[in-house]
């Protein structure tokens, strides 16, 4: 087979070539919509994978978005902009997900929703589209994976994202929160779409009309707070602290993950009726042993009166209580009476005190805390469901500030029909029948 390579030229915009052209071990190009994030992503991973011996990883957060976008513009072309990668310079394995390119190296393109696709490959760097879509853990998994250096290429991750809130993780790593240092060899680049000419004008000024944060963010490409927050009287700068007890009443609100994190929060209340969240357990796709030892962990230094258990985490339940005899409760109530309840504790009072602190190691409480929304319908108005992002934490939070106000719909551990063929198990309520913790008594159930 004769080998087919073809160079293609794009004339880059200034920021677009200085991330192409960055050697920093991580370098991020975020902007506002269509400066030209990914053509600049789908560039800069051409380049690198032509290097011999170079295995360059492609990922997005979920698998199914890569082919619409990032694979598109690099092997099928955007409008008038050509394939980055021309029909027969390439080989494609479609069941490999691998795109081999005659006489140099290969991209891998993968999602973070099937890591284990990813195996132990060993990778020259990584390219990563919509960086913001992905965890923390996400990118340390990524990172963890670049070691080959061919013909001196440095392992390096470069991203494209649209901007988040100055609480998003990228945003404390690059220091783009206003305060924090960006973290050694990091790089970021910020782009405004008015700055990509190749736009329609039309699409430019459209955007240009947007107001407020979304203005910020979606045009001038910053890093700024959304509005429309579910708990918008978080002030970090006043609610972040170390605070000991005595505490009246501990309860620990739990939500369960799998590609999600696994969480768990230690919600403390005390005299006067002050929450304070005293420590989490934010981990991506933990067994179920390994939090089962967390909650024992947890149980051993605080003596919760309750894990508030996430209402579809029937089996943790079951384990917690039945095989490790903790006090457990399931937390099945609104989401609004939830988030209610919390941001009654947050508005400031007559004196200038709020009732909700947090200790500052709830790094990933913190940064939900300032990032959950309200979900926006077409018209622009919020709408009165949170969006199904940052809500991990804010789903233990809300589980945990229930029961200590008492105000948990069930009592005990309630197995669901469905969830169980044997229907022997005595004393066990049937799904859906409120459980009032004074009928049971004692501490049996909590
Ligand atoms: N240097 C360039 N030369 C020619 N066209 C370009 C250049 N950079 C970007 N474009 C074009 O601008 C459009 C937007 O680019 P791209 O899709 O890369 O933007 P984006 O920032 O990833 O957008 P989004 O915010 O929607 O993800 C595309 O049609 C692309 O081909
Ligand atoms: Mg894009």
């Amino acid at each position: 087979m004769t080998e087919h390579r073809e160079t293609i030229t794009i004339k880059g915009l200034p920021k677009q070539l200085q991330f192409i052209n960055s050697k920093a071990h991580s370098v991020l190009l975020s902007g506002g919509y269509g400066c030209g994030k990914t053509l600049s992503l789908a560039f800069k991973l051409a380049m690198r994978a032509s290097i011999p011996g170079a295995r360059e990883i492609l990922a997005r957060k979920y698998f199914s978005t890569l082919g619409s976008t990032t694979l598109r513009t690099l092997l099928d072309g955007d409008g008038p902009t050509p394939p980055i990668l021309p029909a027969g310079t390439y080989r494609h394995n479609k069941t490999a997900h691998t795109i081999r390119i005659n006489g140099g190296g290969e991209i891998i393109y993968v999602g973070c929703d099937t890591p284990e696709k990813l195996g132990s490959i060993n990778a020259s760097g990584c390219a990563i589209d919509e960086a913001a879509e992905l965890s923390k853990q996400d990118l340390i998994m990524l990172r963890g994976r670049c070691r080959l250096q061919p013909q001196n290429l440095k392992p390096q991750t470069y991203m494209v994202t649209n901007p988040q809130g100055p609480l998003h993780h990228l945003a404390t790593h690059f220091g783009l929160d206003g305060h924090t240092k960006p973290a050694p060899k990091t790089l970021a680049i910020l782009m405004a779409t008015s700055e990509n000419y190749h736009l329609p004008q039309d699409y430019v000024d459209e955007l240009d009309r947007l107001t407020g944060a979304d203005r910020a963010r979606l045009f001038e490409g910053k890093w700024v707070q959304a509005e429309g927050l579910v708990y918008p009287d978080f002030d970090m700068h006043r609610m972040v602290k170390h605070r000991k007890g005595p505490w009246e009443k501990v309860v620990v609100g739990q939500d369960a993950g799998f590609n999600d994190p696994d969480v768990m929060l230690v919600v403390c209340k005390d005299a006067e009726g002050n929450l304070h969240v005293a420590q989490e357990f934010y981990e991506n796709q933990q067994s179920m042993d390994k939090v089962v030892e967390a909650a024992k962990r947890i149980y051993s230094e605080f003596h919760p009166a309750a894990f508030a258990v996430d209402p579809s985490a029937a089996r943790l339940r079951d384990e917690l209580y039945m095989n490790h005899s903790l006090p457990v409760v399931k937390a099945e109530n609104p989401i609004l009476d939830g988030i209610r309840a919390v941001q009654r504790y947050m508005v400031v009072e007559g004196d200038g005190t709020r009732r909700f602190t947090i200790d500052p190691s709830c790094k990933n409480t913190i940064r939900e805390l300032g990032s959950y929304a309200w979900a926006v319908q077409r018209t622009g108005e919020t709408k009165d469901v949170p969006t199904d992002k940052w809500n991990h934490a804010m789903d233990a939070l809300r589980y945990a500030v229930m029961e200590l106000d008492g105000r948990s719909c069930f009592c005990g551990v309630v197995p669901d029909v469905n969830e169980y063929d044997d229907d022997e198990e005595d004393g066990w309520l049937p799904v859906g029948q409120r459980m009032d913790r004074e009928a049971f008594g004692g501490d049996f159930w909590l």
